[in-house]
């Protein structure tokens, strides 16, 4: 009997959406006001969710306080109040999209994780606007 725990969290960051080696006008074209050269803000809003076995036990498939120190460790003191593109060492050569952005979580949130957990990231950039990943 497989359970999903789901973990909610929060930050706010900074991007542009922009390739180094696209001309402005191209970037432009691609990426719209998210190739703003001055950066922009979003609130991202950020559920991982853990699915395993009740462990007969304790009744839990993960202690949620686990989950919630995992993200706080990994995503909350990485990217809350950063600059992506500047500040975070994983987008230095990759664009912050919501897409690369889950990806990132995932694979840093997963490696933390005991391994026989599944787990999916969903990621919010604007109230309706959305990605989900889940290691395929
Ligand atoms: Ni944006």
């Amino acid at each position: 009997m497989k359970v999903t725990v789901h973990r909610k969290a929060h930050f706010n960051a900074a991007h542009r959406l922009y390739r180094k080696d696209w001309s402005y006008e191209k970037n432009d074209v691609v990426f719209g006001k998210c190739n703003n050269p001055n950066f922009h803000g979003h609130n991202y809003e950020l559920i991982a969710s853990v699915t395993g076995e009740i462990d007969p036990e304790t009744g839990y498939v993960i202690d949620v306080k686990i989950l919630k120190n995992i993200i706080k460790a990994e995503v909350e003191d990485a990217f809350d109040h950063k600059n992506l593109n500047v500040e975070v060492p994983e987008f230095q050569n990759l664009n912050p999209t919501a897409e690369n952005i889950a990806v990132v979580i995932y694979n840093k949130v997963k490696a933390k994780l005991n391994p026989k957990f599944d787990l999916e990231i969903t990621l919010y950039e604007t109230p309706r606007n959305f990605v989900t990943y889940s290691g395929e």
